[in-house]
């Protein structure tokens, strides 16, 4: 007995799922194991206790279990992805673990994602260069001056779009390369605002919004990097008035809240529906493609700014009616200043 009840202090000690299966029946198996092949499974066949089929070859020849594992996908969830390991105790028994690769897994899937993606949103581009300047050079007789300026101009405006996405790229790496290391310097957020503000002037005027500020005075610093905060204010506010309805004022407001200060960048645009609010920051995630591509966007925009904020342990909010509007809230910490 006391025999058994080591064993079972040895399972549950272990932090991933594990059982001991003894004579092709489950002899004893920890919590974690209960809850991911069912709470009766004691005494159960091992072979319905796991009803997996590429974990049942396994068994059937634990050799192959041994060495690396086995990758099971689907076991306890369809996204549930699970390394199985067999070892053979002294006494025959077998000691089966069950380690959970469901985040390395899906972490798997979005670096293959992120590189097809990448590569597609150059391709497009490039495949207009080539066609564009091959015709202007095999046809460059037939090709009269006004359609030669036509063409220039759309080489000219593709390859600004790549140059979008590289710089885009190469921010979001940097930032990503930075993340374990919090910005520390105090750095006053309103001046870094007004300049924001002043740049996105012209492009306000344009779509006949006025730049709304609500900013008390003698707001708190916050400890931040000043060129990535004004990374992010850039493209909150240029997804404000690139969606935002034309005529509609785009506010920027900060305050303090707590150990925080709290940005926010409200428009009276399309706003955007529930079922994307969630992805929005995912690379390359856009809820009208063709749409973000006309207005100049790269898709990365958002996710630079999730990017940042979490490089600056701060919080990000985006609240989002269709048809009124969008805020996005960004909360960020204050400094630690000797006062
Ligand atoms: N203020 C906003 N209002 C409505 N939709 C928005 C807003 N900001 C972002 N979006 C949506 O989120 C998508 C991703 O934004 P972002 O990452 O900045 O990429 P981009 O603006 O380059 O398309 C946009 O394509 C758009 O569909
Ligand atoms: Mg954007």
């Amino acid at each position: 007995m006391a025999e058994v009840d080591a064993r079972q202090s040895l399972l549950e000690a272990l932090t991933e799922a594990a059982l001991v299966a003894s004579g092709g029946e489950v002899a004893a198996a920890n919590s974690a194991a209960r809850s991911l092949l069912g709470k009766d499974i004691d005494r159960q066949p091992v072979d319905r206790a796991i009803s997996h089929p590429a974990a049942l070859e396994a068994l059937e020849r634990p050799g192959t279990a041994r060495g690396d594992g086995v990758e099971l996908t689907g076991l306890g969830g369809s996204r549930r992805h699970w390394l199985m390991r067999i070892a053979e105790l002294p006494d025959g028994a077998l000691l089966i673990r069950f380690i959970d690769r469901s985040e390395a897994r899906a972490a798997e899937q979005m670096r293959v994602d992120f590189v097809a993606n990448a590569s597609h949103e150059l391709r497009t581009p490039l495949s207009t260069l080539i066609g564009y300047t091959e015709t202007l050079r095999d046809q460059a007789d037939e090709i009269d001056s006004g359609t030669r300026e036509r063409f220039l101009s759309v080489v000219h405006d593709e390859a600004r779009r790549m140059q979008r996405v590289v710089e885009d790229l190469i921010s979001l790496s940097r930032i990503e390369a930075e993340k374990f290391t919090a910005p520390t310097d105090a750095i006053a957020l309103e001046p870094l605002i007004e300049q924001a503000l002043e740049s996105e002037r012209r492009a306000a005027e344009e779509r006949g919004s006025c730049l709304i500020r609500d900013i008390p005075s003698g707001l708190p610093r916050i400890s931040g990097d000043a060129s990535q905060i004004t990374q992010l204010l850039d493209n909150l506010l240029s997804n404000a008035l690139r969606y935002g309805e034309p005529g509609t004022p785009v506010r920027v407001g900060a305050r303090a809240e707590g150990a925080m200060v709290r940005l926010s960048v409200a428009d009276e645009g399309e706003g955007i529906a529930a079922e994307h609010l969630a992805r929005v920051t995912e690379r390359f995630y856009r809820v009208d493609t063709g749409r973000s591509r006309s207005l100049g966007g790269t898709g990365l925009g958002l996710s630079i700014v999730k990017h940042i904020i979490e490089r600056h342990r701060g919080r990000l909010q985006i609240d989002s009616q269709p048809g009124r509007g969008t805020t996005v809230i960004v909360l960020l910490p204050v400094a630690a200043e000797l006062s």
